[in-house]
Formats: C-alpha cells, sequence, structure tokens
C-alpha cells in the first residue's frame, strides 16, 4: 500500500513538473528506493497509455481512486508484476482486471502493436531499445568469480565467458552470462534477470551494482592495507568495492550527510562482510583534513550527489530555467567537495565520478579544480575504454547506453604531481602511454596566472584564510618545480 501512495505521491509532483523523480524518490526516505524508483520511472513511461485505459474503462468513476494512484495501481496490473498489495486497492484492482485488459488489449489492436513497449512514445522507445544488461559484481571478500560462475553453472545458467565485442552483449537473453570486457569480478547477464531474490545476492556473495558504478573503485585501486577516504558513500556500493580491493584491510573511512541512507548502508555492508570501514554520519565538506586521523589517507573516492541524468529512465527535466539553477548549484558543492579532498596533506590519488551527462558536473568541476590545484593533474583512464570525457579532458571517462552499454557516468581521476625525488606509487588499474602523460603535463592542469587569479576572486564556496596562504605558497613551490 505504502508503496503505491508514495508511487503516485511522486507522479504527481513530477507530472506538475515540481521536482526530479530522481530526487523526489530520495527525498521520500522510502525504505526500498529501487522498487519505488522503477514503479514511478515505468508508470511515467506510460502515463498517456494508463490514461487512455483509464479513460475508456471509467475507472477513476467507478472506483473512486484518484488518478495518480489509479495509473501507478493499473501499471502494474498490466504491465509490471502484478498489483503486490492486498487488501481494498487489490480487491478492487482484480474486480475490473478483465475489463482493464481488453482496453489495453483494444489500443494494441489499434495501433497494430503486439508489445506493450511498443506503445510507448517514439522517444522512449529510443532508450528503450538501449537495453542496459545487468550486471553482478561478485564479492570477492565472501567467495569468489570461479565459485559463483560454478554455482550459477549447476543451476542451470549458461556461461559464454568473455565477449570479444560489446555488441556480443546484446545477444544476451535468458540464462546466458558474461564475464565482463573490461572488469575483473564482473559478471554480466541479460537486462531482464532479476538477482533480488537470489540466495547469492542475500548472502552478500554478489552485489547487485551497474558496470559504470563499479569503475571508480576500480579505477582507484587503493592498495591492501591504506588508508583511503569514501566522502558521500551512501548507500555504499562503492565502499564495499574498495573494501574488496583492499581485502578488509587497511581503513576506510566513510561519510554521508544522510542518516537514513546510512542505516540502509550499514546493513548493506554487514552483508557484504566489510569489516575495515568506519562510518560516520558528517558533512565531508567539514571534515578537517588536518585531523591526525587522517594522516594516512592517500586515496579518496569522490561520488558526490548529482543531478543524476545519465540514470536510463524518464529524462524527466526541469524547466530550463530551473534545470539550470539547480546544474549550478550541483556543480558549485561537486567543486567545493574536490577542491576540499585535495586538501589532505597525503593525498595520492583521488577519484571523482558523478552519473551525470551534463559537462557543467564534469568536465567543467574538474578543470575549475585542477585550475585551483596545480599540484594535481590528471591520469589518463583506460586507454581502450570507447567513450572519453569531452575535449579537451579526454584523460576522464564518460559512459553510456550506446557507447558502454551502461548508464550514462563520469569519471576522473586526479593524481597528485610527483615530488622531484620520484616516489613509489602502487600500480593504476590503468596503464599510463608515455604520449598520454605528456599530455597531461601540458598547461592545462598547470593555468595561466590570470586563471589562477580568476579562480581565486571566484564565486566559490569561503576558503579560510590561512588554508588559502597555504595553496598560493604550494602553487608558487610547484611552479618553481616545473621551471
Ligand atoms: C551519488 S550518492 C553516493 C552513492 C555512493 N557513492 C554509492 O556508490 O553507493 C551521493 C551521496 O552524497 C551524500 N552527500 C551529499 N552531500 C554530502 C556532504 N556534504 N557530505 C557527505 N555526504 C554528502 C548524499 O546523502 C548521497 O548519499
Amino acid at each position: 500500500m505504502a508503496l503505491y501512495l508514495k508511487a503516485a505521491e511522486i507522479l504527481e509532483k513530477v507530472e506538475q513538473k515540481r521536482g526530479a523523480v530522481k530526487t523526489l524518490v530520495y527525498d521520500s526516505k522510502f525504505p526500498n528506493i529501487k522498487q519505488l524508483f522503477a514503479l514511478v520511472c515505468e508508470t511515467q513511461k506510460y502515463s498517456s497509455v494508463l490514461q487512455e485505459i483509464i479513460n475508456s474503462t471509467k475507472l477513476l468513476k467507478e472506483t473512486k481512486l484518484r488518478i495518480h494512484l489509479a495509473k501507478v495501481l493499473v501499471y502494474d496490473l498490466l504491465i509490471g508484476h502484478g498489483v503486490k498489495c492486498g487488501g481494498a486497492w487489490k480487491t478492487t484492482m482484480l474486480k475490473h482486471r478483465a475489463r482493464l485488459q481488453a482496453a489495453l488489449a483494444r489500443i494494441k489492436i489499434k495501433r497494430k502493436v503486439s508489445r506493450n513497449q511498443d506503445l510507448l512514445p517514439s522517444s522512449i522507445q529510443q532508450t528503450q531499445n538501449d537495453v542496459i544488461p545487468r550486471y553482478v559484481r561478485v564479492n570477492t571478500l565472501k567467495t569468489s568469480l570461479e565459485d559463483v560462475i560454478d554455482y550459477l553453472k549447476r543451476e542451470g545458467f549458461s556461461y559464454q565467458g568473455t565477449p570479444g565485442r560489446l555488441e556480443d552483449l546484446d545477444r544476451l537473453s535468458g540464462k546466458m552470462f558474461l564475464c565482463d570486457l573490461h572488469l575483473k569480478d564482473l559478471l554480466v547477464f541479460s537486462g531482464k534477470t532479476d538477482f533480488h531474490d537470489h540466495f547469492l545476492y542475500k548472502a552478500g556473495h554478489i552485489i547487485l551494482q551497474g558496470k559504470a558504478s563499479c569503475l571508480p573503485a576500480f579505477l582507484l585501486n587503493p592498495p591492501v592495507g591504506s588508508h583511503v577516504i569514501d566522502a558521500c558513500a551512501a548507500p555504499g556500493n562503492k565502499t564495499s568495492h574498495l573494501a574488496a580491493i583492499m581485502k578488509n584491510k587497511g581503513k576506510l573511512f566513510a561519510f554521508d550527510l544522510d542518516a537514513k541512507r546510512l542505516s540502509t548502508m550499514s546493513t548493506l555492508l554487514l552483508r557484504a562482510g566489510v569489516t575495515c570501514h568506519k562510518l560516520a554520519n558528517q558533512d565531508f565538506l567539514k571534515v578537517d583534513p588536518q585531523n591526525s586521523e587522517y594522516k594516512e589517507v592517500k586515496y579518496i573516492l569522490l561520488d558526490p550527489s548529482c543531478s543524476g541524468s545519465g540514470m536510463v529512465c524518464l529524462r524527466d527535466e526541469l524547466p530550463e530555467t530551473q534545470e539550470d539553477g539547480r546544474l549550478q548549484a550541483l556543480a558549485a558543492f561537486q567543486l567545493h567537495c574536490l577542491n576540499h579532498a585535495l586538501q589532505f596533506p597525503q593525498l595520492e590519488r583521488i577519484v571523482y565520478s558523478t552519473c551525470s551527462i551534463h559537462s557543467q558536473e564534469n568536465e567543467e568541476v574538474v578543470t575549475a579544480c585542477l585550475q585551483r590545484n596545480p599540484g594535481f593533474r590528471l591520469v589518463h583512464l583506460l586507454p581502450d575504454w570507447p567513450e572519453r570525457g569531452h575535449e579537451p579532458l579526454t584523460q576522464c571517462l564518460r559512459a553510456s547506453t550506446a557507447k558502454t552499454r551502461t548508464h550514462g557516468f563520469f569519471v576522473a581521476m586526479l593524481e597528485r604531481r610527483p615530488a622531484q625525488s620520484d616516489k613509489e606509487t602502487p600500480p593504476l588499474n590503468t596503464p599510463l602511454s608515455s604520449a598520454s602523460q605528456e599530455k597531461q603535463d601540458k598547461p592545462q592542469s598547470n593555468p595561466s596566472d590570470e586563471e589562477q587569479e580568476n579562480m581565486e576572486t571566484s564565486n566559490e564556496q569561503p576558503a579560510n584564510p590561512s588554508s588559502k596562504k597555504k595553496r598560493k605558497r604550494n602553487r608558487k613551490k610547484h611552479k618553481k618545480q616545473e621551471s
């Protein structure tokens, strides 16, 4: 019941352009965010068809249901997985099921289509056709890739090895599965495969995590025993991935502002067998980089709140003016977080990621950060990855359904420029070619005085004056080193 009420409430706000689906769903504090998100998105996609069915059957008059509630219930009855609640609504829906089914059938005949998805508006069908496979990360804290593959084979799944090309993923159907092209410990299934009720998922042996979302921890690749910060961590899939890479050894400080999301995260980490973490319900921007607790932190994963525009659902854009303001505010927050993260004195590498497709939240944030922090430079990530950051930040990665069969995503890695005496740094999961290394050393991350001055006087969040002076001194020092 609560699911349908909440979904109806959000759907109404979305249709009145009072917010974006993702934000409204997260703000709802509903216990099963994924289920709610999927129901709202799917109902919204089919909204015009559902309206037609409801009108033609006079459902509102017959049942006294309100339109948005009727839409979510009819969606689940006819197109989704069946009405999940009990009680009066289920009885009502079952009473009208035959008439509703007949109305749907009539619409299909009229439009000469046989499948429900062919009823969707063409703009949505376009996105629907870009099917994203189901990715499953093997949790190496609890099991191994080989054991999971064997287990699934014994259950009748058909293992197809590692694909030669991206297009091989489009041929996955039924119980077929593959190893991922780029990421070890990641398995790929047909998009329709559902593991939510599977033993391996419930026991924390597998994590249902999209491929793009696995990139940040994989690329950061903190060594076993290291000290790492996950700055905006909840609900914690990337935290558990980091812990797996660190083999649960070392220290993993995870911060998040949202207490509810943190409590979900605790459950998730427990199930995943993560033990090297320290969770804090804290604003990352208020975490003091000089605190001795963090003196050994060399790696940071920063995956801050973003517009979520890369999530393949409905592109629920706000009106342009509101959208612009929202992006500006998000970008300012993201830049503030990134600048703050670079203040940790021993930091060597940081991965910055968003599930946004807007360059305002991606390349522009990274560029502004590099201008302000010339002691850091970009790392050229995964040379074989098919989609790069927008020019000139081609060292960064982008992801999309069309080019990588994932949600839209952006990842950048910044590393501290080595001091004159070259230090040993642990291996990257991303080989550096000498050409790309040269590219990194070019002025894009080494701004002119004028650019630096502009940054100093920009409208950014207030910096504390003593650290401002320190940064100025650092920049002078770096300039000297480079000349
Ligand atoms: C994109 S989500 C992080 C997803 C997470 N990395 C994962 O993979 O599961 C962004 C998170 O940042 C948190 N957040 C927003 N502002 C924050 C702040 N100032 N300090 C810490 N966390 C913050 C939000 O509550 C939200 O949980």
